[in-house]
């Protein structure tokens, strides 16, 4: 930091470690669960899924993921997030999710954060004992980041306290035209939440299908045989 006048300002450093440890902290923020970290849109897979029509699902969801980053600045102005579903569980739908907010972060130095809604859910639970307006902050709080993971929506069973909160979340993120990126286990049009945020969902995010399998098992089968040639070899 620099005083220019009265104002400080952050002037770029020559080694680039000012804005090294900026994108570590910005990293560290985005609170990305071990199992993704470093995942990037390009290495997401698209052999892995068995049948042609899944395979061309997949591929199209990575178009789409890497086509949103590199014009992540201009669609930001319209505040368009995008909505992964499958009733599949391990389909790939938080592995490219997560790739994108990594990719915003490390090209656009952008702040994104993830969360799953049990943790959302989680936090808003623990501000319960403490001051009155902790809350509040916190639900400004996570309306603020500039780009939101919301990981599994609609998997929760719905009570009026939690469609509140999230009615408030999304509403104040759809206001202020914020980025969140979705993963679902079902369709917009299908979750069991009030038609308030369904609708709100509908306005903030482009529904994109993700293939009915599961690439988990596919993948393990490859690491494990990838680890025993190596053993053998
Ligand atoms: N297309 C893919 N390329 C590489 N790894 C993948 C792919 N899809 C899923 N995986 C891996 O499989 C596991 C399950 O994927 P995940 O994204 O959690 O599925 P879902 O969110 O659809 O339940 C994760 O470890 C993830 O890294
Ligand atoms: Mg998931």
């Amino acid at each position: 930091m620099e005083k220019r006048g009265e104002y400080e300002v952050a002037i770029p450093c020559k080694c680039g470690f000012l804005e090294k440890q900026a994108l570590e902290n910005k990293l560290k923020f985005a609170s990305i669960p071990k199992e993704f970290s470093g995942h990037t849109v390009e290495n997401f897979r698209t052999d892995c899924y068995f049948s042609a029509e899944n395979k061309e699902l997949a591929e199209m969801a990575k178009v789409i993921a890497r086509n949103y980053v590199d014009q992540f600045k201009e669609i930001q102005e319209s505040g368009k997030g995008l909505y992964f579903y499958s009733s599949v569980k391990g389909s790939g739908k938080t592995r490219l999710a997560v790739s994108i907010a990594n990719d915003i972060i490390c090209k656009h130095l952008i702040s994104a954060k993830f969360a799953t809604t049990l943790q959302i859910l989680d936090e808003i639970k623990s501000t319960w004992g403490d001051q009155e307006g902790a809350e509040q902050k916190l639900i400004q709080d996570i309306i603020r980041v500039p780009v939101l993971v919301i990981d599994d929506i609609g998997v929760e069973r719905s009570k009026d306290w939690i469609e509140e909160r999230f009615y408030n979340i999304l509403n104040g993120r759809m206001i202020q035209k914020k980025i969140t990126i979705f993963t679902s286990n079902c369709a917009v049009e299908e979750l069991r939440l009030d038609d308030r945020i369904v609708n709100r969902i509908q306005k903030m995010a482009l529904p994109v299908a993700f293939p009915n399998e599961s690439v988990r098992a596919t993948l393990a089968r490859q690491e494990n045989s990838d680890l025993l040639a190596r053993l053998l070899g």
